[in-house]
């Protein structure tokens, strides 16, 4: 374990078994519809790449990377775009892909935005859900696990970009981030 982990909430297993039922919701959901997979950078790009490997399916993958307004705004209804999806989606299925909800914010912007543009349906695949957090009204349709209101990190998650590569989630010591 990282010296800077507290305590492993799923280890390296646990979370591929999850992903595998996870690609297999998202395939019987999805058969034989036209699907654009979202990966939102950073945070899901690890999420992603296994995600779209257990779904198994003829999908579209894209990328888009937002900056919300930060924890003290209010301003839950909108996100700043600084990498936009190339793939067409009017009339398409999308499915946003998250590492984590936390207040909603982004999802929220997120799913108005995709349904503006005219997708058929705008579905979110969040591997984590800090359901404590909610802020905006936003709720994902596939999730991996609840998770508990802590500084989690790994499989994908940062703090100041770092433990992204660690290949479990784990709770962060709280001198990391409190020094
Ligand atoms: C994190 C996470 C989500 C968002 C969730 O991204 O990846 O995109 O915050 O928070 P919300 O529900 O409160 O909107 P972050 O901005 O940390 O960027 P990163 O993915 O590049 O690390």
């Amino acid at each position: 374990m990282d010296k800077d982990v507290e305590r492993v909430l799923f280890s390296k297993g646990k979370i591929a078994r999850r992903v595998a039922a996870l690609g297999k919701e998202v395939a019987r959901r999805y058969a034989g519809k036209d699907l654009v997979m979202v990966c939102i950078l950073k945070g899901a790009c690890v999420f992603f790449a296994d995600l779209i490997r257990a779904a198994k399916l003829p999908a579209e993958i894209d990328f888009m990377s937002v900056s919300s307004y930060g924890a003290g705004s209010e301003s839950s209804g909108s996100v700043r775009i600084l990498k936009d999806v190339s793939a067409p989606v009017a009339g398409r299925h999308v499915l946003l892909v998250e590492d984590i909800i936390d207040t909603g914010n982004s999802l929220f912007a997120l799913k108005k935005l995709f349904a503006e543009r005219g997708a058929a349906s705008v579905g979110i695949c969040a591997f984590l859900d800090k359901k404590a957090r909610r802020r905006a009204p936003v709720e994902a349709d596939i999730y991996g696990f609840a998770v508990e209101d802590a500084f989690v990190v790994g499989y994908g998650l940062d703090y100041a970009e770092r433990y992204r590569a660690l290949p479990y989630i784990g709770v962060l010591k709280r001198e990391i981030y409190e020094k």
